[in-house]
């Protein structure tokens, strides 16, 4: 397969094309470096510099390539600063994808891999399943939201397929440490908690203990970025032989409080806690369900909590040694 990865330079995106590569596909990505890194893009993998809201940009890679499928991961993704500046959210994460399915169609490329959110469920709690009621409570969600509404029409329109991911707390980091999460910003429980015990913070703060979970904490699940970097190997392999349309959860349908995760920060050195107050919208248990990913991809996630951790703070160490 020739796959184009839009947002191949981001974070999930260059440990998709790792994984691609190591699958022996062939990657092409096209990225405007906006939140990316150069430096994370797979030697093997051919980098186009573009924006996907440029026409032209998007239809110089598509007269060159014959691309088999496309993976998009090229977005905005911070909430508060979605609040802010809904528009520029709107124009980026959705102007983005309509002008992608244009030059797609136009190139009769049909075959689509989206990456969307968690954050489409809005305040459900307890385990998320694929057929719940989406219902965002900020601009992120509901671009990400409008995004697979429109996937969708087209693939009525246009004969596309799709396979639309749902995830969110993603942490952790390559076996090879080359790739990981290199943002100055970061705002997961994971690596914020890793920065307390390396020294770059000098405590964790967490938002409420009185909630209705066995500690007090939140309960939400964790997955390895290998092991959604996989799925999304799957999923292109399953339209690829033909599969059709699918929304999809990514998760581990495990879930952990948000101290159970700070005690596996704890057991590799000392970090200190502070409980804040609450923060309005969290939830107090948000699981995704993998049944879903399980049946149709044959996903099985194979990292814990424990690598997970452990992975992040690798990547941590070795970034912060820089
Ligand atoms: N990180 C998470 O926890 C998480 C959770 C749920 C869903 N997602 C989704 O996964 C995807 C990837 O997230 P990430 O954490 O890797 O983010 P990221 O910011 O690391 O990667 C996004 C990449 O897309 C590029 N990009 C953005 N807009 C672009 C544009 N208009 N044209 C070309 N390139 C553009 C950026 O330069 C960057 O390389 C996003 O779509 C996000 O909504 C992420």
């Amino acid at each position: 397969m020739k796959v184009l990865v839009v947002g191949g330079a981001g974070y999930i995106g260059s440990h998709t094309v790792y994984e691609l590569i190591k699958d022996n596909q062939e990657v092409i990505i096209l990225d405007n470096l906006s939140s990316g890194y150069k430096e994370l893009v797979h030697p093997k993998a051919k980098f186009y510099l573009g924006d996907i809201k440029v026409k032209s940009d998007v239809e110089n890679v598509f007269k060159q390539e014959k691309i088999d499928v496309v993976m998009h991961f090229a977005a905005k993704l911070i909430v508060p600063e979605s609040v802010k500046e809904p528009l520029a959210y709107y124009y980026n994460n959705v102007e983005g994808v309509r002008v992608l399915l244009e030059v797609m169609n136009e190139h009769n490329v049909k075959k689509f891999v989206f990456s969307s959110t968690a954050a489409v469920y809005g305040e459900a709690s307890g385990v998320c399943q694929e057929d719940m009621i989406t219902k965002p409570i900020n601009p992120y969600g509901e671009t990400k939201l409008a995004c697979e509404r429109m996937i969708s029409w087209v693939a009525n329109a246009h004969d596309f397929k799709f396979v639309i991911f749902r995830y969110f707390n993603v942490a952790g980091a390559d076996e090879s440490l080359k790739i990981g999460l290199m943002k100055d910003q970061l705002t997961h429980l994971i690596p914020l908690a890793i920065q307390g015990i390396i020294g770059i913070r000098d405590h964790l703060t967490i938002y409420g203990n009185d909630y209705p979970t066995k500690d007090g904490t939140c309960v939400r699940d964790y997955i390895h970025v290998s092991d959604l970097a996989s799925a999304h190997v799957l999923g292109a392999h399953y339209l690829f032989e033909g599969g059709k349309s699918e929304t999809i959860n990514l998760g581990s349908s495990q879930g952990f409080t948000v101290l159970e995760v700070a005690q596996a920060v704890n057991e590799i050195a000392p970090l200190k806690v502070v409980i804040g107050p609450r923060r309005d919208g969290d939830p107090a248990e948000l699981i995704a369900s993998n049944e879903k990913a399980q049946r149709i991809l044959k996903w099985v996630p194979k990292y814990e909590l424990k690598d997970i951790v452990l992975s992040d703070y690798n990547y941590r160490k070795k970034i912060s040694n820089r």
